[in-house]
């Protein structure tokens, strides 16, 4: 059995070496933050403000056990600068948080639509095979937390939790009742229960629709932090030419189709079109880049 010492490296008196959750204090959460959306962010400045954290992006606090251990996912192709920004607003709150964590960005290689449900599931699988972890953050790049009391754990086991239900664009309202797009929490075990997300979505959007058919088909839904909590600023960006309504027929007939094929494609076939191109361990995150493969001419297999 490992010991409390062991698991922790524990430098404080195991009197006051009690679970982060215990101390209130200790969260240091500021409550609303002011987003200021720098373009010219120095790297090497981002990196000394963030002397604690190890290479590959990981943090975990010193003074007390935490609750969750955390990985966060964030899919980008192209989107540097929202990624440096998004480092710099997101590990100091991380660690006001007290949460164990990891940054993992899973970047698309060539000229491909996007394919998120593809990186999201590649990157989950490499994450399970090199890292511990309990629960998993599925993040827009272009998301940024305009309140820190929004928790970045999972603590209920069974119901995800989708923490951006009032974004700027959207004028702080749910744009829809089944929307889990933007930022979704949830267990690593109930992540493989719903075989993760569809590899069949090409361009913007669908496969957070998509995943809200996968969890209704294992009887479960998503909880939501109140509005204002759960806030967010979406940075501004334009979606490229052909993204937006790649074939928007068969979009809408794979998500006629969620709860029939979600237990044949996702994490149980993702290896069959995603080859691991790189892997480095930065020292803000661990970065993984993906050839995600071809999108296909005609209709979509698996429908
Ligand atoms: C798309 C989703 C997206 C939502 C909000 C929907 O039309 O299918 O993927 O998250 O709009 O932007």
């Amino acid at each position: 059995m490992r010991t409390l010492a062991g698991q922790f490296n524990l430098t404080v008196s195991p009197r006051t070496y009690q679970p982060c959750c215990k101390f209130r204090n200790r969260f240091r959460s500021v409550g609303h933050l002011k987003i200021n959306i720098n373009k010219s962010i120095d790297l090497d400045e981002l990196r000394k403000r963030n002397q604690g954290v190890k290479k590959g992006g990981f943090w975990t606090p010193h003074d007390c056990p935490p609750r969750s251990r955390v990985i966060i996912i964030v899919p980008h192709r192209n989107r540097w600068s929202h990624l440096i920004q998004w480092l710099a607003h997101y590990h100091p709150i991380l660690q006001r948080q007290k949460l164990e964590y990891r940054i993992v960005v899973t970047e698309q290689v060539q000229r491909n639509l996007f394919n998120k449900g593809r990186l999201y599931n590649a990157a989950f699988l490499e994450c399970e095979r090199a890292f511990d972890f309990d629960c998993v953050i599925f993040h827009d790049v272009d998301m940024l937390l305009e309140n820190d009391h929004n928790m970045y754990w999972c603590y209920n086991m069974t119901r995800p939790r989708h923490l951006s239900p009032a974004v700027d664009k959207f004028r702080y309202q749910l744009p829809y009742h089944i929307l889990v797009g933007g930022v979704l929490a949830m267990t690593r075990h109930m992540f493989k229960r719903v075989n993760g997300f569809s590899n069949q979505f090409w361009g913007w959007g669908g496969e957070d629709d998509d995943m809200w058919g996968r969890l209704v088909a294992v009887n479960t839904t998503v909880d939501r932090p109140h509005p204002t909590i759960g806030r967010y600023t979406m940075i501004k960006h334009r979606t490229r030419k052909g993204e937006r309504n790649f074939m928007l027929t068969y979009r809408l007939v794979l998500l006629a189709t969620s709860g029939s094929r979600w237990s044949r494609d996702g994490l149980n076939d993702v290896r069959d079109y995603c080859k691991l191109t790189q892997v480095a361990h930065e020292p803000l995150f661990t970065h993984f880049v993906f050839d995600v493969g071809n999108q296909p001419r005609q209709k979509p297999r698996n429908t």
